[in-house]
């Protein structure tokens, strides 16, 4: 067995890392309105491990790395980060998914020092309710900030939006006319992770229900491919690459065949799959010593516990809140 293969055949390539729990958005889906208590500094990988742990994961096949937060760009230091990374022999992607409220200061440097695209969060685009949802931001810094993104070549940028039912699910065909302007819309089914979800039963909406409903208003959509964990189409009467909508149906339709990823959380623990509570600690062995083998074995091993697929949403984490695990 190839050490990047997995128990399934499923081969692993994708690593994504929390580079921080915290956030300057404390959006309803992620954070309970209490807000979370941070993890002390000492317990977040320092950047040196970090590095070690890609460099690691990168002798395992491991060639994309995405970062992730909280919001990564509240960390002070990202842009050498990414610098640092991009540095790995055999990592070929940098991305970084962001709220985007940082990107205008950010997006240039960032682009420097190696990264290629940003995956950018947009549920509405409502002032109002762009507030209401994420309870800190502003739209228009977002919306800046994706510019900025644009402007400087981070392309092409994915959009995405998490719908809620009576909260923005009667913005889905407006945000789905965004992607007439290059960028890949892609709608993300809820996920009842930590404690935040309450009412989650009566927001859910599945992936199908938003694409009929994109449909109803736009006309009929044309499939065009598997893309990690979304079903992309594109918009009737766009052609070249604009025009494309990904749906993610974690529940309705689990992408688990497919997956292909591994995730490093902000303290330090590998976790095999984002809804198994599967952890292997690394921050300890990182800390007392371990050797450059011992962390690709911890690695290979948490590619060998991954789990075949992920129970129904009932079963979801709740001890973890989505940012501590990594969106
Ligand atoms: N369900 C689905 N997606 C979520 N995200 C954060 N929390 C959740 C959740 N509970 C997504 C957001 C954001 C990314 C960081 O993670 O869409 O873009
Ligand atoms: Fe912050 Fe992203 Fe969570 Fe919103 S979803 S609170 S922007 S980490």
């Amino acid at each position: 067995m190839t050490e990047n293969i997995d128990r399934f055949g499923r081969k692993i390539t994708y690593l994504r890392i929390s580079v921080t729990d915290r956030c300057n958005f404390r959006c309803i889906y992620c954070m309970p309105a209490s807000g979370v208590r941070w993890r002390p500094h000492s317990e977040i990988l320092r950047y040196e491990e970090i590095i070690r742990v890609v460099r690691a994961a990168a002798t395992l096949g491991i060639k994309k790395v995405r970062l992730t937060g909280g919001e990564p760009l509240v960390r002070e230091g990202i842009i050498d980060l990414v610098g640092d990374l991009s540095n790995i022999a055999g990592i070929d992607e940098i991305t970084l998914t962001t709220n985007g409220s940082l990107l205008r200061r950010y997006a240039r440097e960032l682009a420097h020092a190696g990264l290629k695209r940003v995956n950018i969060s947009l549920d509405t685009l409502r002032p109002d309710r762009f507030r209401r949802i994420t309870r800190r931001g502003s739209l228009e810094d977002t919306l800046t900030g994706i510019h900025a993104a644009q402007e400087a070549g981070l392309v092409p940028i994915k959009l995405n939006a998490v719908v809620m039912r009576g909260i923005n699910d009667d913005e889905v065909p407006d945000l789905a006319e965004l992607a007439r302007d290059g960028f890949q819309v892609r709608f993300i089914e809820w996920m009842p992770i930590g404690k935040s979800n309450e009412d989650f039963a009566s927001r859910f909406v599945a992936a199908d229900e938003v694409r009929s409903r994109i449909e109803e208003a736009l006309g009929p959509l044309e499939p065009l491919r598997e893309e990690g964990p979304a079903r992309v189409y594109r918009l009737p009467g766009v052609s070249g690459e604009d025009g494309q909508i990904g749906f993610i149906s974690t529940f309705s339709s689990p992408f688990c065949a497919t997956c292909n990823r591994i995730r490093l959380t902000a303290d330090g623990k590998l976790r095999p799959c984002l809804l198994s509570p599967i952890e292997i600690d690394v921050k300890k062995p990182l800390r007392s010593g371990a050797s450059d083998e011992e962390i690709v074995a911890l690695i290979a091993s948490s590619i060998e516990r991954k789990p075949l697929s992920h129970g129904v949403a009932n079963d979801a984490p709740r001890d973890r809140q989505m940012s501590q695990i990594g969106g």
